[in-house]
């Protein structure tokens, strides 16, 4: 790879699935990393790897954090992946809008030498269709549900930044595949149980992205200036019905069970049952119109790299 144009990137919620692989991968282009963190005893200093404290709740953060440092990407927010009482649905939406301000906040005061800042979103803005095939451009009139919401605001709050003449972008996720978390830890396990089975009636989409390609999406985002909303999801979304299906397959096991019905899951999960009963087909045609190269394109790619069982 050339010689990156950034030397410093301060992540927030470094800690994380995505976080941890996106610092991984910066350090080894040799590009220094600072992060911030919500809990002291993960507070660590290495060689171009430096831990500070921040409060986001009350907009406190160790301004040194931000010394030297020519990019943000902020990763900060509570799981979604809890059950969704009032309390941790609060917690969901403030957390998020309070990392934003409190980095914004922060960095207005300085004299800084940022010049792009990357804020990570979800595909859960564009509403779930069985036939639309979304991309960058189309445009939500409403926010309809919980996690939109979420969404629509938290993308909504990075836009302040622009007044400082830094570059914005949205990375709208959409299903990170990777060995050490996430969705495809946990149907992996239920696969070996010989449990896994389609949710609902299987045919919502996943637009999944391997984690290795996230974490190369964001620095191609960096290094072009891409500005705007980003799709960080794969070229080939598919249905639950095959991605359960290519889960069990890459595992070597052959027992696919009858879909879960769609009542059964909302019974246990409650309104978070959503979020795995529908899902958007989402393009990332930003990405590919400025010639980003997925190195996983096909679920197949994808898995057998991740569980490695062929
Ligand atoms: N993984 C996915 O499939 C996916 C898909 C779409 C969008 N996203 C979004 O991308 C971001 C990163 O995802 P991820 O999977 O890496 O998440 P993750 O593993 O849950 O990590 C998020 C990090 O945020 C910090 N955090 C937790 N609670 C917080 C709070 N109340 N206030 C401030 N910070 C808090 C934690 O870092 P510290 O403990 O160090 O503070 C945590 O390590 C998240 O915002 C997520 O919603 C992820």
């Amino acid at each position: 790879m050339k010689q990156s144009t950034y030397h410093k990137i301060l992540i927030t919620g470094a800690t994380g699935l995505i976080g941890k692989a996106l610092s991984e991968y910066l350090l080894a282009n040799n590009i220094a990393v600072n992060f911030l963190t919500t809990d002291k005893s993960k507070i660590v200093t290495s060689h171009n790897f430096r831990g500070f404290y921040w409060n986001p709740a009350e907009g406190n953060m160790d301004i040194e954090a931000l010394n030297g440092v020519d990019a943000i990407i902020n990763l900060a927010g509570a799981p979604i992946d809890q059950k969704w009482t009032d309390r941790a649905k609060q917690d969901i939406f403030n957390s998020r809008i309070s990392s934003v301000q409190t980095l914004y906040e922060n960095l207005r005061k300085l004299e800084h030498g940022v010049r792009h800042i990357v804020n990570a979103s979800a595909i859960g803005y564009y509403p779930s269709s069985t036939d639309l095939y979304y991309d960058e451009t189309f445009e939500l009139d409403e926010s309809n549900g919980f996690l939109q919401s979420v969404v629509a605001n938290w993308e909504a709050s990075t836009l302040d930044f622009e007044d400082m003449d830094v570059i914005v972008t949205r990375i709208r996720i959409g299903l990170v595949l990777s060995s050490k978390g996430g969705v495809l830890k946990k149907l992996s396990s239920l696969a070996r149980w010989g449990v896994l089975s389609p949710i609902g009636n299987g045919d919502q989409w996943q637009s999944w992205i391997h984690i290795d390609d996230l974490v190369r999406l964001f620095h191609f985002i960096l290094e072009q200036s891409l500005q705007g909303i980003v799709n960080g999801v794969g070229p080939m979304p598919i249905s639950n019905r095959v991605f359960v299906k290519a889960i069990v397959k890459s595992l070597g096991r052959r027992i696919l069970l009858p879909a879960v019905p769609a009542f059964v899951v909302k019974a246990v999960f409650g309104e978070m049952a959503n979020i795995v009963l529908e899902g958007p087909k989402v393009c990332p045609k930003v990405a590919l119109d400025n010639g980003f190269i997925f190195e996983h394109q096909t679920i197949e790619s994808g898995l057998n790299q991740l569980v490695g069982s062929k």
